[in-house]
């Protein structure tokens, strides 16, 4: 009922300001302080993201909820505390990690994202389950507060997650979202859309990051975005990146040398390739031809076929063969 996602969401907003002061006022808040300032986040980015700290406790949440005589049954709903099988007691399933509230479109609380400091507990990230206030395939980090800046620069970076996100706040890149740990979705693309049409996706630059940034290009072009990929160098993430040189060069070598998809891919396959082996670069045509195949538009399929005949001197004709071809084996 909308009385029982209210509560729930009450308790949400009460534990991130108990998380937040704990982190900043509290003895026991102090190492992930340290923490999160040796990583490079700014007191502003801590304020505006209501970062905070769950302390290495089993019951600063559930005597907190109790205390204030919150409902304990939604607080478990919500993945916030678990149940002791042998007598019932409750305790926190949050403990010693920095908590990122993840808020719904309207800017309430409605779960949290915890990583731990650093050390070797697994899992490094721990995300509050759905619920019924919080559906992953349908939340955006962040858009609550990067609304007002993607609508007025007509544009929004899509990240991996919240340190991403809020990396790339601190490197002045304020119209930015996340999905968070989960692929885009069309609901994603959909609730973007409705925002802004065009959008750079920004993933981490290893493998499984490319990969997903193909997929969420197809969904976002699909919704009417136009779209580009940033790429950082091998391995590396935004945060790592903003971390090593500076939101400055984010900002125009990274997000400002954006590619658009298609850019993109055709010197993304030729990454490991040798392109003077005959056999190398026969495949790595093929790859580009299977892409451009894919292509919507008979304009930009042309545009394309024709910068693969020009580099590599062959005639147009013999790749709109080879294209056709393709194609038919697709079908
Ligand atoms: P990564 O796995 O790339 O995190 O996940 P990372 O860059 O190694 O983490 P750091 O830099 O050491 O802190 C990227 C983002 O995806 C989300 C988190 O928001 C994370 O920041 N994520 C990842 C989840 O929400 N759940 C997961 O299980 C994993
Ligand atoms: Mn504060
Ligand atoms: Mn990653
Ligand atoms: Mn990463
Ligand atoms: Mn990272």
């Amino acid at each position: 009922s909308t009385d029982e996602k209210r509560k729930m969401a009450d308790i949400h907003e009460l534990l991130a300001k108990l998380y937040h002061h704990c982190l900043l006022h509290t003895k026991q808040g102090r190492p992930a302080l340290d923490y999160l300032e040796n990583r490079g986040f700014t007191r502003e980015s801590i304020e505006r993201f209501q970062i905070g700290f769950a302390p290495d406790s089993w019951e600063t949440a559930s005597q907190f909820i109790q205390k204030r005589e919150l409902d304990i049954n939604l607080a478990e709903k919500a993945g916030l505390i678990g149940k002791r099988q042998s007598d019932g007691k409750p305790y926190d399933r949050f403990r010693n990690r920095i908590m990122f509230p993840i808020w719904d479109r309207t800017g309430t609380v409605v779960a949290f994202g915890g990583r731990v400091l650093d050390g070797n507990d697994e899992p490094k990230y721990l995300n509050s389950p759905e619920s019924k206030i919080f559906q992953k395939g349908k939340t955006l980090y962040g858009l609550n507060l990067s609304r007002a800046d993607i609508r007025q620069k007509q544009h929004a970076v899509v990240f991996e997650g919240y340190v991403d996100t809020i990396a790339a706040f601190r490197a002045g890149v304020t119209n930015g979202v996340a999905t968070l740990g989960t692929s885009l979705t069309e609901d994603h693309a959909a609730i973007l859309r409705r925002n802004v049409q065009s959008v750079t996706i920004c993933y981490d630059s290893d493998r499984a990051g490319v990969e997903a940034a193909f997929r969420a290009s197809e969904i976002l072009t699909k919704q009417g975005c136009t779209v580009k990929i940033s790429q950082m160098p091998d391995g590396m993430d935004p945060d790592d990146y903003i971390s090593k040189f500076g939101g400055e060069s984010f900002q125009k070598d990274i997000i400002g040398a954006s590619l658009t998809v298609m850019a993109f891919k055709i010197q993304y396959y030729r990454r490991g390739k040798n392109l003077r082996d005959e056999g190398e670069r026969m495949i790595y045509i093929e790859e580009i031809i299977n892409e451009i195949a894919r292509l919507p538009k008979a304009v930009e399929r042309d545009h394309y076929l024709r910068q693969i005949a020009s580099e590599f001197n062959l005639s147009l004709d013999a790749l709109k063969q080879q294209q056709i071809q393709t194609f038919k084996q697709q079908q």
